[in-house]
């Protein structure tokens, strides 16, 4: 089966502070989006990459891609307002049917070991959506004030989200709602159910700057 990584590296990163947005910012000498990148590289020797990048970083992006890859192996789309384009900008460029991973590019810490499980379950049922349980406990808030709910029964969703391209390309077609925060929202919208496969407790969005120091732990430690 042909294999795309649209790689969402499009974003401003206002919540970590400073200019740089935070897929760039070098860990170990390295921009944290290398990370990301190297790790579909390593999972597959096929795998094509659609890089989505800041309109202001592409230069920026393609330096990255010429210091470390095979650049045979990229295509760059810019980046929209809001995630959603961003995705969709990069489907655009996804030629044939194929498992499509969508991945955000600041989660830097995935391994091999997910990348394929998320393939396993997008050529059996068509999706895969990596989740991991909260370890801490969890409120609703509502109108009245806010209700415990059972955390056992609660989800965090990760990234890669993966799919057939048959489901994906005509679920990306609908018109942006505000909920659509990732691709299962969008897909569910387009009429469909979405798998639910382990995630990894290390797959953190990088986010903030605490965020940043753990990658730099976990990266050190895993060399
Ligand atoms: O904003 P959020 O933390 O949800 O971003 C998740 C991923 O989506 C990041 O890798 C970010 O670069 C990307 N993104 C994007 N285009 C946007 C907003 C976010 O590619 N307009």
């Amino acid at each position: 089966m042909n294999k795309y990584a649209v790689i969402v590296a499009a974003g401003s990163g206002i919540r970590m502070g400073g200019t740089l947005p935070k897929q760039f910012i070098l860990v170990n000498n390295k921009p944290v989006l290398f990370y990301s990148l190297q790790a579909f590289l390593n999972a597959f020797s096929d795998i094509q990459i659609i890089l989505v990048l800041p309109v202001d970083y592409m230069d920026m992006g393609q330096e990255i891609i010429d210091a470390y890859f095979d650049k045979e192996k990229f295509r760059i789309a810019a980046g929209g307002e809001t995630r959603f384009q961003s995705v969709k900008n990069g489907l655009e460029l996804v030629e044939e049917e194929s498992i499509i991973f969508v991945h955000d590019g600041v989660r830097c810490l995935l391994t091999e070991k997910l990348i394929h499980r998320c393939y396993a379950s997008a050529v059996e049922t068509g999706t895969a959506i990596p989740v991991i349980l909260s370890k801490d406990s969890v409120r609703i808030v509502n109108d009245e004030g806010n209700d415990a709910i059972d955390r056992n029964k609660v989800m965090l969703v990760q990234t890669p989200q993966t799919f057939h391209s048959k489901i994906l390309l005509p679920a990306y077609q609908i018109d942006y709602k505000e909920k659509f925060t990732d691709e299962a929202t969008v897909v569910e919208a387009y009429g469909l159910k979405v798998t639910l496969v382990e995630g990894e407790q290390n797959n953190i969005k990088i986010t903030t700057p605490i965020d940043l120091l753990i990658a730099e732990k976990l990266i050190n430690d895993r060399n």
